[in-house]
């Protein structure tokens, strides 16, 4: 019978490990082996170092006129990474209301925040913001008109514009926020209607912010960066050009991570030759999120369970099944995206059980055959199998660059609680900088209030 989900196999690509390696990710085993002993599985564990590291490298990416680094908290809002980005001088960028609140909330200074909703913002919550200091990114005509109408935004407010200039971007659609098929930012074909706007309630355009999507390499990214100066002599006032995030990261072997220094170097030339044409110094502005956040985190797990359903020969399969699952980490069902997977005994083994491995489909915890954790590269819908060490229940499993769209995907599908997350420090100390959720935590708002019969 042809299998309903059909499986493939990597063991010839640069996935399979024929040996533990001595580090994984940034741990050494013995260390994983300590994690997993004191933290409460599965768990979120980051590497402050690597935090830093990443935040360091954006920070040196060269620029012509000035370069603000902003972090897009949607990949990771734990307010102890707000403050410790905060610390080093990044600036942040809010996609909701309750993200703003939340960067507020940490203590940091609203004349450090952007903001850009998909949905409009309600008056009061806008109008206390941009009081505060934070700025607005628009990004729809609705939101142009009915912010301006509202008084919200006037000649005094530093206006930016959310555009999608269609850009030359070729990845998986759940990722890609520009072209026809997306409904972020304004559609570069109603600039004029913007245009007509802004001179009605008189009001000035200082930033341009084009976001094309996240996970791209490095010639799309200059694509889309070469694509928004073929729009900027529509807005005469703007000052800054903000292009958004979308660095690749390198959460799978196969992934050619991002040259931020190479990118730079490029956008760099863009910018100057702007100058000399049009005599616009333009300052840059960037805004990642996942590659401030996701190599420098892991989701460790066990194994709760193994399965097979008979030899490959007749098409079946070994499955590990983790305690962790997609309620946890739901990007590689959600757009087929891969981590490396990694297994440590729980228990040191002899010499000829190191030497045992076998192929594995590594599956979640969760009721939905789609929760898994190894599908083919950009296909949720297939799943591969790994070859691992030989399993045993129990094991730790390491899913890496876990760190950025990681826990802030995560939900409470099959009453799963929140997963604790822990930080390590670089002076070696172990945080928990979020407790794992509780039961009564998930079902605290359940209530049950009349309020009233319906006429
Ligand atoms: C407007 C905007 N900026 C920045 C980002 C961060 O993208 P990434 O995590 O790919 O760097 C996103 C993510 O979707 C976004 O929507």
């Amino acid at each position: 019978m042809k299998p309903s989900n059909p499986a493939k196999n990597t063991s010839k690509n640069s996935r399979v490990k024929k040996n533990l390696p001595k580090k994984i990710q940034f741990f050494s085993q013995k260390t994983i082996r300590q994690l997993a002993q004191i933290c409460t599985l599965p768990a979120y564990v980051y590497s402050e170092k690597k935090l830093q590291q990443a935040a360091t490298e954006l920070q040196a990416m060269p620029h012509a006129y000035g370069l603000t680094l902003r972090f897009a908290i949607k990949a990771d809002p734990n307010k102890n990474l707000l403050t410790l980005f905060d610390k080093r001088g990044l600036h942040f960028l809010a996609s909701s209301t309750y993200e703003t609140e939340r960067i507020l909330l940490a203590g940091i200074a609203a004349s450090k925040i952007l903001i850009t909703s998909q949905e409009p913002i309600d008056a009061p919550s806008l109008r206390r913001f941009l009081k505060q200091g934070a700025e607005v990114s628009i990004s729809s005509l609705y939101q142009l008109l009915s912010y301006a109408k509202a008084k919200i935004i006037t000649q005094k407010t530093p206006i930016t514009l959310r555009l999608n200039i269609d850009s030359p971007v070729d990845i998986h659609y759940k990722t890609n926020v520009s072209g026809r098929t997306s409904s972020f930012g304004i559609w570069h074909e109603h600039i004029a209607s913007c245009l007509k706007i802004a001179s009605q309630y008189k009001l000035h355009i200082t930033r341009l912010h084009i976001h094309a999507a996240s996970g791209i390499n490095s010639s799309q990214w200059l694509g889309c960066a070469k694509a928004a100066f073929k729009i900027l002599h529509h807005f005469p006032e703007v000052r800054t050009l903000n292009l958004g995030g979308g660095f690749k990261a390198r959460r799978d072997s196969l992934d050619i991570r991002s040259d931020i220094k190479k990118i730079g170097t490029e956008v760099k030339q863009i910018f100057i030759a702007f100058y000399a044409k049009h005599g616009r110094k333009l300052a840059l502005e960037i805004e990642p999120g996942g590659f401030l956040t996701a190599e420098a985190g892991v989701l460790l797990a066990q194994v709760a369970d193994i399965v097979t359903t008979g030899p490959a020969s007749q098409g079946g399969r070994n499955f590990l099944k983790l305690n962790a699952g997609m309620n946890d980490l739901i990007r590689p069902s959600l757009y087929g995206s891969r981590h490396e997977i990694s297994l440590i005994p729980m228990q040191p083994r002899n010499i000829k059980e190191k030497l045992q491995t076998k192929h594995y489909i590594v599956v979640g915890h969760c009721c939905e055959n789609g929760d898994l954790f190894t599908p083919e590269k950009g296909n949720p819908n297939i799943h591969e199998s790994i070859k691992l060490p030989l399993a045993k229940t129990g094991d730790y499993v390491l899913i890496g660059a876990a760190g950025g769209y990681g826990s802030a995907l995560s939900s409470n599908y099959n009453s799963f609680p929140l997963a604790a997350e822990y930080l390590l420090a670089s002076d070696g100390q172990l945080l928990c900088i979020r407790k794992r959720q509780t039961l009564q935590q998930i079902t605290g708002n359940e209530i049950r209030q009349n309020l009233g019969l319906l006429a």
